[in-house]
């Protein structure tokens, strides 16, 4: 098969899907994915990240730039070296780039800024749709931006590409009828919601500390000062540059030896039945938007360290496998431990709702997460 052939048979398997719908579908027919791809790219494929490069694979290459699969683009911000620890910039997968789309609810007319340009691909399909001067993009990357830049005027598209921090938003063109973001947060920035019309909807990915992700799907209130709005769908998008967040070394929350002052008790929940989880992590996550783990192996098990951000707490739960409980040890003015599962334990009994069942709601002053209704905070 040819690149149109590929693009062809990509649609028709997203529209079967039920993902691509109707309004969108021209687009993705239009617009050759494969342009805004560079000579290297990498697939995380069952059995790790391949490399795959044009000039000597052609055919895998083509194949797999209309697979429905995100493909890597970029590794640890560009540095020299490929140590290839962290992935930080890709063509998102295709599945997912039409389902938020269609959580956009974008139509002709509607002024739109994209938060992450990336290779450029999402930023066409919206110029295809919209027009291209009514689509300003943001990308952080100056090489990432350069290479979006050039890969869009050759496909023929030609909207606003800025190089800067997508978290200020971009005020020139604003206001916005829409905003969608193609990397994940923690915290929807201020600016979006200044930059956002009345009425207006922002889509973004969001990644709570703890892990989990979701795409957040935000109405601006009629006063422009607020927005609010359900979850869609799961997400697993690379952050936002500025809001990666290392957290303290441990020596800052445990000064000497483990156990150092800690107080010693049991837990029958088993710390890797949240960590296998992602929606678990999620909705702990949301509960606990301070909190955060590391996990280290020993033996067949793991030990799992929670802290929180203002660093006055730890925890650690050992898991060992097939044990019916668990060592937990705990330090500090909060229980960590003990509020993740509380946490776990009312997702539970609220019968494990589903991504759609949580929303947010953003103000200046921050945000709130909720259980099926905006009067219902998680805390
Ligand atoms: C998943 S990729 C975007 C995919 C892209 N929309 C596409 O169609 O190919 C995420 C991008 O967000 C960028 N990014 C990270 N932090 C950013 C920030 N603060 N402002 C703007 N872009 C950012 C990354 O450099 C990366 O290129």
């Amino acid at each position: 098969m040819n690149a149109d052939e590929q693009r062809a048979a990509l649609v028709a398997a997203l529209i079967e899907k039920g993902s691509l719908t109707a309004d969108w579908a021209p687009s993705v027919a239009a617009v050759p994915r494969h342009a805004f791809l560079p000579e290297t790219i990498w697939v995380d494929e069952a059995d790790g990240d391949h490399e795959c490069n044009r000039s000597t694979e052609p055919e895998r290459w083509m194949r797999l730039a209309y697979s429905d699969l995100p493909i890597i683009t970029q590794w640890d911000d560009g540095a020299e070296g490929h140590a290839r620890i962290t992935p930080t910039s890709s063509a998102s997968m295709p599945t997912v780039v039409v389902e938020m789309l269609s959580d956009l609810d974008a139509e002709p007319g509607h002024r739109v800024l994209e938060v992450g340009t990336g290779t450029g691909y999402n930023a066409a399909l919206l110029a295809h749709r919209l027009g291209a001067e009514m689509v300003s993009t943001v990308e952080v990357d100056a090489q990432v931006t350069a290479r979006a830049r050039t890969a869009l005027r050759g496909a023929g598209y030609a909207p606003e590409v800025v190089c800067g921090d997508g978290a200020l938003g971009w005020g020139v063109r604003a206001p916005y009828d829409r905003i969608i973001s193609t990397v994940s947060l923690r915290h929807i920035p201020p600016a979006w919601l200044n930059q956002t019309r009345p009425g207006g909807v922002i889509v973004s990915p969001v990644s709570p500390l703890f892990g989990g992700g979701a795409v957040v799907r935000l109405t601006v209130d009629e006063d422009g000062t607020g927005a609010s709005g359900r979850f869609t769908r799961s997400s697993a998008f690379m952050l936002l540059r500025q809001q990666r967040y290392e957290g303290a070394p441990v020596d800052d929350y445990l000064p000497g030896e483990w156990p150092g002052d800690s107080g010693q008790s049991w837990t029958k929940l088993d710390p890797e039945a949240i960590g296998d989880d992602w929606l678990a992590q999620f909705a702990c996550a949301l509960a606990l938007p301070d909190v955060f783990y590391r996990r280290n192996g020993f033996g067949e098990g793991w030990t799992w360290w929670l802290f929180d951000t203002a660093v006055t707490s730890w925890a650690t739960v050992d898991s060992t496998p097939g044990e019916s409980r668990f060592e937990v040890r705990q330090s500090g003015p909060r229980r960590l431990w003990d509020e993740l599962e509380a946490a776990y334990h009312r997702w539970e009994s609220a019968g494990r709702p589903g991504y759609e069942r949580y929303g947010l709601t953003v103000t200046p002053a921050g945000q709130t997460a909720w259980l099926d209704e905006p009067d219902n905070p998680l805390r």
